[in-house]
Protein backbone atom coordinates (compact mmCIF):
# COMPACT_ATOMS: atom_id res chain seq x y z
CA UNK A 1 0.00 0.00 0.00
CA UNK A 2 1.49 3.13 -1.14
CA UNK A 3 0.60 5.35 2.62
CA UNK A 4 4.69 5.78 2.48
CA UNK A 5 4.62 3.62 5.27
CA UNK A 6 6.53 0.04 5.50
CA UNK A 7 9.20 0.84 2.81
CA UNK A 8 11.18 -2.22 4.80
CA UNK A 9 9.56 -4.59 6.82
CA UNK A 10 8.01 -3.42 9.98
CA UNK A 11 10.41 -4.35 13.07
CA UNK A 12 8.72 -4.57 16.61
CA UNK A 13 6.93 -6.38 19.58
CA UNK A 14 3.65 -7.97 19.68
CA UNK A 15 2.37 -9.83 22.86
CA UNK A 16 0.39 -12.72 21.72
CA UNK A 17 3.07 -15.57 20.67
CA UNK A 18 4.14 -15.15 24.31
CA UNK A 19 1.73 -14.01 26.77
CA UNK A 20 -1.72 -15.22 24.36
CA UNK A 21 -3.99 -12.68 25.13
CA UNK A 22 -3.21 -12.16 28.54
CA UNK A 23 -1.94 -8.68 27.97
CA UNK A 24 -2.02 -5.65 30.39
CA UNK A 25 -1.08 -1.90 30.64
CA UNK A 26 2.23 -3.03 32.97
CA UNK A 27 3.44 -5.75 30.73
CA UNK A 28 3.03 -3.05 27.74
CA UNK A 29 5.08 -0.19 30.10
CA UNK A 30 7.65 -2.83 31.38
CA UNK A 31 8.17 -3.91 27.61
CA UNK A 32 8.58 -0.84 26.37
CA UNK A 33 11.37 -0.31 28.97
CA UNK A 34 12.99 -3.30 27.97
CA UNK A 35 13.25 -2.59 23.78
CA UNK A 36 15.04 0.67 24.82
CA UNK A 37 17.45 -0.76 27.69
CA UNK A 38 18.59 -3.40 26.04
CA UNK A 39 19.22 -2.00 22.59
CA UNK A 40 16.42 -3.42 20.58
CA UNK A 41 14.78 0.42 19.95
CA UNK A 42 18.13 1.27 18.55
CA UNK A 43 18.22 -1.70 16.29
CA UNK A 44 15.27 -0.69 14.80
CA UNK A 45 12.40 -2.59 16.77
CA UNK A 46 10.13 0.64 16.92
CA UNK A 47 6.25 -0.85 16.96
CA UNK A 48 4.95 -2.37 20.41
CA UNK A 49 2.10 -3.66 19.26
CA UNK A 50 -0.85 -5.01 21.53
CA UNK A 51 -2.91 -8.48 20.36
CA UNK A 52 -6.70 -9.25 21.31
CA UNK A 53 -8.21 -8.82 24.47
CA UNK A 54 -7.47 -5.48 25.00
CA UNK A 55 -10.92 -4.09 24.51
CA UNK A 56 -14.19 -4.63 26.55
CA UNK A 57 -16.84 -7.12 25.52
CA UNK A 58 -19.05 -4.01 24.75
CA UNK A 59 -18.73 -0.61 23.17
CA UNK A 60 -19.83 2.19 25.21
CA UNK A 61 -23.54 4.55 24.55
CA UNK A 62 -21.93 6.22 21.12
CA UNK A 63 -20.66 2.88 20.00
CA UNK A 64 -17.15 3.31 20.76
CA UNK A 65 -14.39 0.58 21.70
CA UNK A 66 -13.57 1.21 25.18
CA UNK A 67 -10.24 -0.46 27.05
CA UNK A 68 -11.00 -2.83 29.15
CA UNK A 69 -10.82 -1.11 32.69
CA UNK A 70 -9.03 -4.47 34.20
CA UNK A 71 -6.47 -4.52 31.83
CA UNK A 72 -5.83 -1.03 30.60
CA UNK A 73 -6.95 1.25 33.83
CA UNK A 74 -4.82 4.32 32.66
CA UNK A 75 -6.52 3.27 28.96
CA UNK A 76 -4.49 3.31 25.56
CA UNK A 77 -4.17 7.37 24.32
CA UNK A 78 -1.98 6.92 28.00
CA UNK A 79 -0.07 4.33 27.00
CA UNK A 80 0.09 5.17 23.49
CA UNK A 81 1.64 8.54 25.10
CA UNK A 82 4.27 6.53 27.19
CA UNK A 83 5.39 4.71 23.69
CA UNK A 84 5.45 8.00 22.12
CA UNK A 85 7.51 9.55 24.91
CA UNK A 86 10.41 6.67 24.14
CA UNK A 87 10.31 7.67 20.65
CA UNK A 88 8.42 4.23 19.90
CA UNK A 89 5.03 3.39 17.91
CA UNK A 90 1.87 1.88 19.11
CA UNK A 91 0.02 -0.50 17.38
CA UNK A 92 -3.10 -1.82 18.40
CA UNK A 93 -5.16 -4.97 17.17
CA UNK A 94 -8.94 -5.20 15.44
CA UNK A 95 -11.10 -7.63 13.49
CA UNK A 96 -12.48 -7.59 9.87
CA UNK A 97 -15.52 -9.23 11.76
CA UNK A 98 -18.46 -9.32 14.24
CA UNK A 99 -16.46 -10.01 16.69
CA UNK A 100 -12.27 -11.22 17.77
CA UNK A 101 -11.09 -14.54 17.54
CA UNK A 102 -10.88 -14.32 21.32
CA UNK A 103 -14.73 -13.43 21.22
CA UNK A 104 -14.26 -11.19 24.21
CA UNK A 105 -14.35 -8.11 22.17
CA UNK A 106 -16.37 -6.55 19.43
CA UNK A 107 -14.81 -6.55 16.16
CA UNK A 108 -14.82 -3.22 13.40
CA UNK A 109 -17.19 -4.83 10.82
CA UNK A 110 -19.61 -1.85 10.27
CA UNK A 111 -17.69 0.68 13.04
CA UNK A 112 -14.81 0.63 10.41
CA UNK A 113 -14.99 4.31 10.15
CA UNK A 114 -16.14 4.93 14.07
CA UNK A 115 -12.84 2.83 15.01
CA UNK A 116 -10.25 4.00 12.51
CA UNK A 117 -10.89 7.91 14.35
CA UNK A 118 -10.81 6.39 17.94
CA UNK A 119 -7.38 5.00 17.02
CA UNK A 120 -6.38 7.71 15.42
CA UNK A 121 -7.51 10.28 18.02
CA UNK A 122 -5.53 7.40 20.48
CA UNK A 123 -2.42 7.85 18.46
CA UNK A 124 -2.41 4.19 17.03
CA UNK A 125 0.26 4.03 14.74
CA UNK A 126 -0.20 -0.07 13.62
CA UNK A 127 -3.11 -1.88 13.14
CA UNK A 128 -3.28 -5.57 12.95
CA UNK A 129 -6.41 -6.47 11.27
CA UNK A 130 -7.87 -10.00 12.04
CA UNK A 131 -10.19 -11.94 10.20
CA UNK A 132 -12.38 -13.59 12.65
CA UNK A 133 -16.22 -14.19 12.68
CA UNK A 134 -16.76 -12.63 9.35
CA UNK A 135 -20.11 -14.42 8.60
CA UNK A 136 -18.01 -15.52 5.44
CA UNK A 137 -17.86 -11.87 3.41
CA UNK A 138 -14.90 -11.18 1.38
CA UNK A 139 -12.38 -9.90 2.92
CA UNK A 140 -11.58 -8.39 -0.58
CA UNK A 141 -14.26 -6.05 0.30
CA UNK A 142 -13.93 -6.11 4.20
CA UNK A 143 -10.52 -5.48 4.08
CA UNK A 144 -10.04 -2.41 2.17
CA UNK A 145 -13.12 -0.67 4.03
CA UNK A 146 -11.12 -0.04 6.61
CA UNK A 147 -7.99 0.95 4.57
CA UNK A 148 -10.62 3.75 2.89
CA UNK A 149 -11.41 4.39 7.20
CA UNK A 150 -7.81 4.79 8.03
CA UNK A 151 -6.65 6.64 5.22
CA UNK A 152 -9.74 9.11 6.24
CA UNK A 153 -7.92 9.90 9.29
CA UNK A 154 -5.18 11.57 7.97
CA UNK A 155 -3.25 9.61 10.56
CA UNK A 156 0.04 7.55 8.93
CA UNK A 157 -1.36 3.80 10.03
CA UNK A 158 0.62 0.71 8.96
CA UNK A 159 -2.08 -1.63 7.94
CA UNK A 160 -1.06 -5.05 8.79
CA UNK A 161 -3.76 -7.58 7.29
CA UNK A 162 -4.12 -11.16 9.58
CA UNK A 163 -6.13 -13.11 6.99
CA UNK A 164 -4.02 -16.01 7.09
CA UNK A 165 -3.11 -16.63 3.35
CA UNK A 166 -6.70 -18.19 2.42
CA UNK A 167 -7.46 -16.31 0.07
CA UNK A 168 -3.98 -16.03 -1.14
CA UNK A 169 -3.76 -12.38 -0.14
CA UNK A 170 -0.39 -11.63 -1.84
CA UNK A 171 -2.71 -11.38 -5.50
CA UNK A 172 -5.24 -8.36 -4.01
CA UNK A 173 -3.43 -7.19 -1.13
CA UNK A 174 -0.35 -5.01 -1.92
CA UNK A 175 -2.81 -2.46 -2.70
CA UNK A 176 -4.48 -2.32 -0.04
CA UNK A 177 -2.51 -3.23 2.90
CA UNK A 178 1.27 -2.73 4.16
CA UNK A 179 1.57 -6.42 5.27
CA UNK A 180 -0.75 -9.55 4.88
CA UNK A 181 -0.46 -12.94 6.30
CA UNK A 182 0.37 -15.84 3.58
CA UNK A 183 -0.08 -18.58 7.29
CA UNK A 184 -2.00 -19.71 9.79
CA UNK A 185 -0.89 -19.57 13.37
CA UNK A 186 3.10 -20.05 14.01
CA UNK A 187 4.05 -22.49 16.81
CA UNK A 188 6.84 -22.55 18.76
CA UNK A 189 8.53 -25.35 16.78
CA UNK A 190 10.71 -26.19 14.22
CA UNK A 191 8.18 -27.77 12.12
CA UNK A 192 6.18 -25.01 12.18
CA UNK A 193 7.91 -22.67 11.45
CA UNK A 194 10.02 -24.41 8.26
CA UNK A 195 6.34 -24.70 6.92
CA UNK A 196 5.70 -21.22 7.25
CA UNK A 197 8.84 -20.41 5.44
CA UNK A 198 7.49 -22.86 2.65
CA UNK A 199 3.78 -21.19 2.52
CA UNK A 200 5.48 -18.04 2.62
CA UNK A 201 8.12 -18.39 -0.05
CA UNK A 202 5.66 -18.77 -2.60
CA UNK A 203 4.23 -15.14 -2.68
CA UNK A 204 8.10 -13.91 -3.07
CA UNK A 205 7.05 -11.88 -6.52
CA UNK A 206 4.31 -10.28 -4.35
CA UNK A 207 6.38 -8.12 -1.96
CA UNK A 208 8.53 -5.45 -2.00
CA UNK A 209 8.87 -1.46 -0.30
CA UNK A 210 5.34 -0.81 1.26
CA UNK A 211 3.87 -4.28 1.16
CA UNK A 212 5.46 -7.08 2.69
CA UNK A 213 4.31 -11.05 3.22
CA UNK A 214 3.99 -12.17 6.26
CA UNK A 215 4.45 -15.44 7.56
CA UNK A 216 3.50 -14.60 11.40
CA UNK A 217 5.32 -13.45 14.32
CA UNK A 218 9.05 -14.58 15.48
CA UNK A 219 9.25 -17.18 18.14
CA UNK A 220 13.19 -17.03 18.90
CA UNK A 221 13.22 -16.45 22.49
CA UNK A 222 9.92 -18.73 23.67
CA UNK A 223 12.14 -21.15 24.39
CA UNK A 224 10.83 -24.42 22.27
CA UNK A 225 12.77 -24.37 19.50
CA UNK A 226 17.45 -24.92 19.89
CA UNK A 227 19.68 -21.67 19.70
CA UNK A 228 20.44 -23.13 16.04
CA UNK A 229 16.73 -23.47 15.33
CA UNK A 230 15.92 -20.35 16.26
CA UNK A 231 18.81 -18.52 14.68
CA UNK A 232 17.57 -20.12 11.32
CA UNK A 233 14.17 -18.72 11.93
CA UNK A 234 15.61 -15.54 12.36
CA UNK A 235 17.35 -15.64 9.13
CA UNK A 236 14.76 -17.06 7.33
CA UNK A 237 12.51 -14.59 8.02
CA UNK A 238 15.12 -11.45 7.79
CA UNK A 239 16.14 -13.39 4.21
CA UNK A 240 12.05 -13.16 3.15
CA UNK A 241 11.47 -9.31 3.92
CA UNK A 242 9.44 -10.60 6.78
CA UNK A 243 7.97 -8.71 9.97
CA UNK A 244 10.29 -8.69 12.48
CA UNK A 245 7.79 -8.75 15.36
CA UNK A 246 9.64 -10.22 18.26
CA UNK A 247 6.71 -12.53 20.27
CA UNK A 248 8.78 -13.50 23.25
CA UNK A 249 9.09 -11.71 26.74
CA UNK A 250 11.95 -9.27 26.54
CA UNK A 251 11.84 -8.21 30.10
CA UNK A 252 13.64 -11.84 30.99
CA UNK A 253 15.32 -12.16 27.83
CA UNK A 254 18.85 -14.88 28.63
CA UNK A 255 21.72 -13.29 26.39
CA UNK A 256 21.72 -15.99 23.97
CA UNK A 257 18.24 -14.48 22.35
CA UNK A 258 18.80 -11.07 22.65
CA UNK A 259 22.14 -11.98 20.86
CA UNK A 260 20.10 -13.64 18.04
CA UNK A 261 17.30 -10.92 17.56
CA UNK A 262 20.21 -7.82 17.98
CA UNK A 263 22.67 -9.78 14.79
CA UNK A 264 22.79 -6.02 12.80
CA UNK A 265 24.30 -8.13 9.96
CA UNK A 266 20.48 -10.07 9.89
CA UNK A 267 18.81 -7.26 10.48
CA UNK A 268 20.72 -5.23 7.62
CA UNK A 269 19.55 -7.89 5.12
CA UNK A 270 16.02 -7.69 6.51
CA UNK A 271 16.10 -3.91 6.21
CA UNK A 272 18.20 -3.71 2.52
CA UNK A 273 16.57 -0.95 0.80
CA UNK A 274 16.18 -2.87 -2.31
CA UNK A 275 12.89 -5.07 -0.45
CA UNK A 276 13.16 -7.89 -2.53
CA UNK A 277 12.00 -11.15 -1.26
CA UNK A 278 14.82 -13.87 -1.12
CA UNK A 279 14.01 -17.29 -2.06
CA UNK A 280 14.44 -20.58 -1.97
CA UNK A 281 16.46 -22.06 -4.75
CA UNK A 282 16.69 -25.51 -4.71
CA UNK A 283 13.47 -27.27 -4.90
CA UNK A 284 13.73 -30.80 -4.56
CA UNK A 285 10.29 -31.68 -3.17
CA UNK A 286 8.84 -30.89 0.02
CA UNK A 287 11.25 -33.38 2.11
CA UNK A 288 14.44 -32.64 1.15
CA UNK A 289 16.59 -31.85 3.26
CA UNK A 290 19.53 -29.36 2.01
CA UNK A 291 18.10 -26.49 0.52
CA UNK A 292 19.37 -23.68 -0.76
CA UNK A 293 17.33 -19.75 -0.48
CA UNK A 294 18.78 -16.62 -1.47
CA UNK A 295 18.53 -13.20 -3.43
CA UNK A 296 19.79 -10.14 -4.80
CA UNK A 297 20.28 -6.75 -2.09
CA UNK A 298 21.48 -3.61 -3.08
CA UNK A 299 24.62 -2.56 -4.09
CA UNK A 300 25.15 -5.29 -6.72
CA UNK A 301 25.09 -7.86 -3.41
CA UNK A 302 23.65 -11.10 -2.61
CA UNK A 303 22.11 -13.24 0.14
CA UNK A 304 22.78 -16.75 0.00
CA UNK A 305 21.58 -19.78 3.23
CA UNK A 306 22.06 -22.82 3.41
CA UNK A 307 19.46 -24.78 5.63
CA UNK A 308 19.44 -28.44 6.52
CA UNK A 309 16.21 -29.67 7.46
CA UNK A 310 17.65 -33.15 7.88
CA UNK A 311 19.33 -34.73 11.32
CA UNK A 312 22.38 -35.21 10.81
CA UNK A 313 25.01 -32.78 9.66
CA UNK A 314 25.03 -32.05 5.87
CA UNK A 315 27.08 -30.67 3.35
CA UNK A 316 25.08 -28.00 1.25
CA UNK A 317 26.86 -25.72 -2.24
CA UNK A 318 25.22 -22.50 -3.16
CA UNK A 319 25.93 -22.03 -6.60
CA UNK A 320 26.28 -17.94 -7.46
CA UNK A 321 23.91 -18.65 -10.17
CA UNK A 322 21.43 -20.26 -7.41
CA UNK A 323 21.03 -16.44 -5.46
CA UNK A 324 21.16 -14.62 -8.70
CA UNK A 325 24.87 -13.57 -9.65
CA UNK A 326 26.70 -14.50 -12.54
CA UNK A 327 27.64 -17.72 -12.75
CA UNK A 328 31.44 -18.49 -12.05
CA UNK A 329 31.50 -15.19 -10.96
CA UNK A 330 34.30 -14.06 -8.14
CA UNK A 331 33.24 -13.10 -4.92
CA UNK A 332 33.89 -11.73 -1.60
CA UNK A 333 32.20 -13.93 1.16
CA UNK A 334 31.03 -12.43 4.23
CA UNK A 335 29.61 -15.06 6.99
CA UNK A 336 26.71 -13.15 8.92
CA UNK A 337 26.65 -15.06 12.28
CA UNK A 338 30.27 -15.99 12.31
CA UNK A 339 31.07 -11.99 11.47
CA UNK A 340 34.05 -12.96 9.88
CA UNK A 341 35.32 -12.57 6.42
CA UNK A 342 35.97 -15.84 4.38
CA UNK A 343 37.87 -14.34 1.60
CA UNK A 344 37.88 -13.77 -2.09
CA UNK A 345 35.76 -17.49 -3.94
CA UNK A 346 36.42 -17.77 -7.34
CA UNK A 347 35.09 -21.38 -7.43
CA UNK A 348 31.40 -20.34 -8.70
CA UNK A 349 30.25 -21.49 -5.38
CA UNK A 350 30.48 -22.02 -1.31
CA UNK A 351 29.92 -25.27 0.08
CA UNK A 352 29.92 -26.08 3.74
CA UNK A 353 29.23 -28.46 6.52
CA UNK A 354 25.84 -26.83 7.95
CA UNK A 355 24.77 -28.84 11.41
CA UNK A 356 21.03 -30.39 11.93
CA UNK A 357 18.19 -27.78 12.11
CA UNK A 358 20.76 -25.16 11.23
CA UNK A 359 21.57 -22.85 8.75
CA UNK A 360 24.97 -20.77 7.45
CA UNK A 361 24.17 -17.12 6.12
CA UNK A 362 26.57 -15.21 4.11
CA UNK A 363 26.41 -12.01 2.23
CA UNK A 364 28.17 -12.27 -1.56
CA UNK A 365 29.96 -9.49 -3.05
CA UNK A 366 31.25 -10.24 -6.90
CA UNK A 367 34.55 -8.30 -7.21
CA UNK A 368 33.69 -4.94 -9.74
C1 LIG B 1 -5.42 -15.01 15.15
C2 LIG B 1 -4.15 -14.35 14.69
O1 LIG B 1 -3.63 -15.05 13.58
C3 LIG B 1 -3.15 -14.32 15.83
O2 LIG B 1 -1.92 -13.76 15.40
C4 LIG B 1 -3.74 -13.54 17.00
O3 LIG B 1 -3.93 -12.20 16.62
C5 LIG B 1 -5.05 -14.17 17.44
N1 LIG B 1 -5.97 -14.32 16.32
C6 LIG B 1 -5.70 -13.34 18.53
O4 LIG B 1 -6.91 -13.89 18.95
Amino acid sequence: LENGLGRTPPMGWNDFNHFHNKINETIVRETVDAIVSTGLAALGYNYINIDDEWAEQSRDKEGNLQPRKDRFPSGIKNLADYVHSKNLKFGIYSDAGRLTCAKTQPGSLNFENQDAKTFAAWGVDFLKYDNCHNDGASPKIRYPKMQKALLATGRPIFYALCEWGYEDPALWAPGVGNSWRTTGDIKDNWQSMIVRADQNDKWAKYAGPGGWNDPDMLEVGNGGMSLEEYRAHFSLWALMKAPLIIGCDVRNLKQEYLDILMNKEVIAINQDSMGVQGKRVSRKGALEARLVWGGPLSQGKFVALLLNRGDSTAKIRAYWEQIGAKPGSSVQVRDVWAHKDLGAFSQGYIEEAVDAHAIKMYVVVPKS
